[in-house]
């Protein structure tokens, strides 16, 4: 498809460089496992505002993470079906969610379907907790950025995979 024969609107000269990724989800390799049954996708992080964007994919029928969020999420549900422990509502395919601060939560994959796949924006860190509601860690975007450079250096690949990705 060719753009329209018009004049290019210039940006703002301070204006970031924009991501433009094909996330690939069907690509195995593009998949970095962080727990049994769990995997996820980078697809940007922001290090000035501590957020991040991450595609996140579980199978299995059971508990994905359990953790409290200091600031908002939001998600969109590709595939598969999951919910809360603390909420009645099942995400389904096309499922948006908006999720406020202070929302505490355990995600569970949804036996009819048996797996997940949504798109989460974490606005800030995840708090983990027991299954008390007590911290026992925590993840924000500088431990996820570690984690991923360190995961995809070891993979064809690289760190450049992940590093494209910071703005
Ligand atoms: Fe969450």
């Amino acid at each position: 498809m060719n753009a329209p024969d018009m004049m290019a609107i210039p940006l703002p000269s301070d204006a970031a460089a924009e991501i433009v990724e094909d996330a690939n989800l069907d690509d195995e390799s593009v998949w970095m496992q962080t727990a049994e049954n769990v995997w996820l996708r980078p697809l940007f992080f922001n290090v000035l505002q501590g957020m991040w964007v991450n595609a996140v994919r579980a199978r299995g029928d059971g508990i994905v993470s359990r953790h409290r969020h200091p600031s908002p999420v939001t998600g969109y549900t590709l595939d598969g079906s999951w919910g809360y422990v603390e909420h009645d509502w099942i995400a389904r395919p096309g499922t948006f969610i908006y999720e406020p601060a202070g929302e505490t939560h355990t995600l569970y994959c949804k036996g009819d379907a048996g797996h997940m796949t949504t798109i989460f924006h974490n606005f800030g860190p995840l708090l983990y907790v027991d299954e008390h509601g007590n911290q026992t860690d925590y993840e924000d975007v500088f431990t996820r950025l570690e984690k991923c450079k360190d995961y995809y250096r070891s993979t064809p690949l690289g760190e450049e995979f992940v590093t494209r990705l910071i703005r």
